[in-house]
């Protein structure tokens, strides 16, 4: 026989029960793996990345960000971890050629994808255009926003290029001009503390009016 306090203990069991069952049917599997085991067992998962052009197998925690199998798993400590939480941009890195937040996702989701980080966009002796671009302009202080905003600046000029409009495209179906309201939109999510941005939009026009 069930007292009263019993029941009630017994029907809140069964309605967290019912909760997660219900979570965990809509996840994959692996990060339905990963839910499931206790927070202090890691889950390893094997996988590969194609970085900067080279083909990089990976042994990790489930729980890895994307942005700490760049610089803790794989040495590439050009792209910076600012907030962690995907506020100031300064983690950006090309996926398949899309500009993300590498601190918002975890690295297994990227398995076979291609990543572009700041380290092969160009080398000192090879600069990509935007990185000469950037020294060219003074668009950095202290450089530790730089590789995002790069890489941001990078991507910017393809979406434009493409077509897709902004927030601010005055006409949604034709092609968005490079322009510095254009820029300012699209970089809005890269935040610099220095406050380079005036010589980063200058840099970023730079780019696009030699492209033109
Ligand atoms: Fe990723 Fe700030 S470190 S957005
Ligand atoms: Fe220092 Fe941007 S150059 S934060």
């Amino acid at each position: 026989m069930h007292t009263p306090q019993q029941l009630t203990l017994n029907r809140r069991d069964l309605m967290v029960g019912t909760a997660a069952y219900a979570i965990l049917a809509g996840i994959p599997d692996m990060a339905r793996a990963q839910t499931a085991a206790s927070t202090d067992v890691p889950v390893l998962v094997q996988m590969a990345l194609t970085v900067n052009g080279e083909r990089r197998l990976l042994e990790l925690d489930t729980r890895t960000t994307l942005l700490d199998a760049l610089r803790e798993h794989l040495g590439l400590t050009g792209t910076k971890k600012g907030c962690d939480h995907g506020q100031c941009g300064a983690c950006t890195v090309l996926v398949d050629g899309r500009r993300i937040n590498s601190c918002l996702t975890l690295a297994w989701m990227h398995d076979g994808d291609e990543v572009t980080t700041i380290e092969g966009l160009g080398t000192p002796e090879a600069m990509h255009p935007m990185q000469l671009a950037f020294v060219e302009h003074d668009g950095f202080q202290c450089g530790y926003c730089t590789p995002g905003q790069i890489c941001s600046a990078v991507a910017v000029l393809e979406e434009i290029k493409a077509g897709i409009p902004s927030h601010v495209s005055a006409d949604l179906t034709g092609m968005p001009e490079a322009s510095s309201r254009e820029m300012r939109e699209r970089m809005s999510g890269n935040i610099c503390r220095c406050g380079a941005y005036s010589n980063i939009v200058e840099a970023m026009t730079d780019v696009a009016r030699r492209r033109a």
